[in-house]
């Protein structure tokens, strides 16, 4: 429907546009106390960097057809008509969400040289559809290099020349290893070598996963379903969140696990259908489940979140083991369910998401079992969740719902001051970001005095 894409289109770009000349008033009377340090300033771009690379939103049939995710400035549709936090929203439309939340920093400013951090609305992910996905698959080692062209050379070469770079950030809302193919590859394999090309190795890419020994990028929070605009919306929901009576011990929403190979996912699914299949199974502790299966193979949750929010609710643990890749969207949407997470391997959060999720404070929100006791030691994830004291079990949900949720959550844009003064995930992301840049340049000063 190409009528209906360039219609949405159509209203992000007026959106778009309003919201930047609103801002920019209001940020020139912005206290220069509270923006000391954490100036930014957004890169004028052309259209095709961004806006225009969502006119195309349904050409790309293998991907998804990806304008019904764009309404509400990348959030998606509503669940429901009469719902005012929850949206079907797909996560590698972050890089919308971003550039909108951008437009209502506080801090911005027009001038690049009071800039302490300068933000470039490119969507990185959006564009590399074409080279993963689209027509020009052989020619991936190109993704980037126009971009780079015009950010260092073309109209005004000295805003990148003044700290080469290092003070530039974009969000790639998809994880890195997509944009890692090593430039040596011919034909390329899959992926895009935008984070291999050294014009970009100065600049900070925030993914949705990244490296296991990254160096430009950060990985932050998958976008979830849950925006609320407002604080009464916040706190119905996490009142909802604290008093649901979970029934359930664990919970794997997901698919894989079919194959007949040993892996997590198939041990998950073999203990979960054996334990439910035998009728003497001790049920304990006053669950009237001890496991759920909610199978979301080949995407039917993707976009509906009902499918699993519910079940989440209901269960003390979501099981979170690795598939195509370490990290999972549903570690966020269990979070948000107030469902406490057991990892299998430290890269699918640990070593990922540290400003968002503190490194040294896991034990204190989640369950670690590493997979090779599940899949090759005959460990049972049922035994170690029992063995954990019930009054643990409830402080960790208690800092699962009261710490993590309000930080891993992206509030719906424009949403009320009373919100706003809470820090969500894209409020960590810029904090972590002008921290990063500034001992990035702080680091690029010391080198120029040498
Ligand atoms: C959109 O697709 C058309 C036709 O496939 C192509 O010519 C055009 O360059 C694409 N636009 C962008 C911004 O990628
Ligand atoms: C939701 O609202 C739209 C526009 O107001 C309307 O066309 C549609 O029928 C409504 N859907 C439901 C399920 O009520
Ligand atoms: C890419 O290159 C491979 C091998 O050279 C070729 O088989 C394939 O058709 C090419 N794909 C496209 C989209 O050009
Ligand atoms: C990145 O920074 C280094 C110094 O830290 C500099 O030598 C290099 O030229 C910069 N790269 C680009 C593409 O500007
Ligand atoms: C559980 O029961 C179903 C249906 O009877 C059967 O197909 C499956 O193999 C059983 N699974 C296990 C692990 O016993
Ligand atoms: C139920 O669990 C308890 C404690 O874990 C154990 O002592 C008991 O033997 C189990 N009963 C059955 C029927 O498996």
């Amino acid at each position: 429907m190409p009528s209906a894409s360039l219609t949405t289109v159509a209203i992000l770009l007026l959106l778009l546009i309003s919201t930047t000349a609103t801002t920019s008033e209001e940020s020139e009377s912005e206290s220069e106390d509270e923006c000391r340090d954490r100036w930014i300033h957004i890169r004028d771009l052309p259209t095709r960097f961004n806006l225009d690379l969502l006119t195309n939103c349904s050409q790309y049939p293998v991907f998804d057809n990806f304008c019904p995710h764009l309404f509400h400035h990348g959030l998606g549709h509503k669940t429901h008509n009469s719902s005012h936090s929850w949206y079907r929203t797909d996560p590698f439309m972050l890089e919308l969400i971003f550039h909108r939340r951008m437009l209502e920093y506080p801090c911005l400013t027009s001038d690049p040289n009071l800039a302490n951090a300068i933000y470039i609305p490119y969507y990185a992910g959006l564009d590399s559809l074409k080279y993963l996905f689209g027509p020009q698959l052989n020619s991936s080692f190109l993704h980037g290099l126009d971009l780079f062209h015009y950010l260092a050379a073309a109209a005004h070469p000295h805003i990148w020349k003044k700290n080469l770079g290092h003070d530039h950030f974009l969000v790639m809302a998809r994880p890195a290893w997509d944009f890692t193919q090593p430039l040596s590859n011919d034909p390329p394999i899959f992926g895009t070598s935008f984070l291999e090309l050294p014009q970009f190795f100065n600049v900070t890419a925030l993914t949705l996963e990244s490296r296991a020994y990254p160096w430009q990028e950060q990985a932050i929070p998958y976008p979830t379903s849950f925006h609320p605009p407002n604080l009464p919306f916040l706190e119905s929901w996490l009142n909802r969140v604290k008093k649901t009576r979970r029934s359930t011990l664990m919970l794997f929403a997901g698919g894989g696990g079919m194959s007949a190979n040993p892996n997590v996912r198939r041990s998950i699914r073999l203990e979960c259908e054996s334990h439910n299949n035998n009728s003497n199974s001790n049920v304990s502790w006053g669950y009237e489940k001890m496991c759920e299966f909610v199978d979301c193979s080949n995407g039917i949750c993707e976009h509906d979140p009902i499918k699993f929010m519910r079940p989440m609710l209901q269960s003390s643990f979501c099981l979170q083991p690795p598939g195509d890749t370490p990290t999972r969207r549903s570690t966020f949407d269990a979070i948000v369910a107030g469902c406490i997470p057991v990892f299998f391997e430290e890269m699918s959060a640990k070593r990922q998401y540290g400003w968002h999720l503190p490194e040294k404070e896991y034990d204190e929100f989640s369950v670690f079992i590493r997979k090779e006791d599940v899949v090759f030691k005959g460990v049972k994830i049922m035994d170690v969740l029992m063995r954990i004291p019930r009054g643990e079990v409830r402080r960790m949900r208690e800092k699962v719902i009261e710490y993590l949720m309000p930080r891993i959550m992206y509030r719906k844009h424009g949403s009320s001051l009373g919100l706003r003064n809470k820090k969500d995930a894209f409020d960590i992301a810029i904090d972590g970001t002008l921290l990063r840049i500034k001992s990035r340049i702080q680091d690029l000063e010391a080198q120029r005095l040498e």
